[in-house]
């Protein structure tokens, strides 16, 4: 068995240790993760390390994004089985840092983005956004990565991250990781243990029904036909609601009512408490 890589919980050993990876002139990558490790985290692990000498994986379930009724005290916390993952990776260091350490008592600074979080998950989530952009802010600035990394699955996330950091002037390279799917197509997620036999089932057609969308759209089906047929038959395939299904321009977010390019289909559908988030480009 491969050794399990060094944790860290404090902001000073973290920087004690970039701070000699410096030294040797290594440059820094950070994969910011809440745990409960999938293959979409560890492809982020292996993306990021084509790019830096020295890959860190943090791993926070952050209290501050998940809103009232959401799942923070359930959410998997699987540490140990998460390092045994990372110790196939070329992760050269886990930052696993308490809440009392990222929130220190009397912390009252939030980052919040406006427009492009008005919509979507920030509708459906209200607060998640300032809690990310908090988060991430903390992240990137007690590591200073040369990169950080974030998967494509959580397209909205991205698009946000990238939008403070270049609003805040923060000197990190933001790149998005590609979702990594299961053979039925449903993108990786570790909400997904949460699914049983007859859902897993159901939630691989969220992947496919999107697909034919798109051929739709790009046959010239208009924008609002297409998102209207598409949710029914989301729901006629067995999904409890939808959220939202809408066709958009990558980095603003704005829904488009005709097909202009670069654009993204993104979607989110239920089913029963699990909400499956899934996206594409339109090429
Ligand atoms: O995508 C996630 O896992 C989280 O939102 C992130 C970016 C690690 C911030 O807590």
């Amino acid at each position: 068995m491969s050794t399990l890589p060094a944790v860290v919980r404090t902001v000073t050993e973290l920087r004690a240790f970039i701070s000699d990876q410096r030294n040797l002139g290594h440059s820094i990558g950070l994969v910011p993760t809440m745990g409960a490790l999938h293959h979409g985290h560890l492809s982020l692990v292996d993306v990021i390390s084509q790019h830096v000498d020295t890959p860190i994986v943090s791993i926070f379930v952050n209290p501050t994004q998940f809103g009232e009724g959401e799942d923070f005290s359930e959410y998997p916390r699987t540490e140990q089985a998460d390092l045994e993952k990372l110790a196939t990776t070329n992760t050269a260091l886990v930052y696993a840092p308490s809440v009392e350490e990222m929130y220190p008592n009397g912390d009252v600074t939030t980052v919040t983005v406006d427009q492009i979080t008005e919509m979507f998950e920030g509708t459906e989530r209200p607060g998640h956004f300032a809690g990310v952009a908090t988060v991430v802010s903390k992240l990137l600035l007690q590591c200073m990565p040369n990169v950080a990394i974030f998967g494509e699955k959580d397209f909205q996330q991205l698009a946000v991250i990238k939008r403070f950091v270049k609003d805040l002037h923060i000197p990190v390279n933001v790149i998005g990781g590609p979702i990594i799917r299961e053979a039925d197509g449903l993108a990786a997620s570790s909400r997904n243990v949460y699914l049983n036999a007859t859902e897993r089932k159901t939630a691989g057609q969220l992947n496919v029904i999107l697909k034919n969308m798109i051929k739709s759209v790009r046959d010239g089906e208009p924008i609002k036909q297409a998102e209207n047929k598409t949710t029914q038959q989301l729901l006629d395939a067995g999904f409890s609601s939808v959220d939202y299904v809408s066709v958009v321009e990558p980095e603003t977010l704005k829904p488009m009512e005709e097909l202009a390019m670069p654009a993204r289909l993104v979607a989110v559908a239920r089913i029963g408490k699990v909400r499956l988030l899934d996206n594409m480009p339109i090429e």
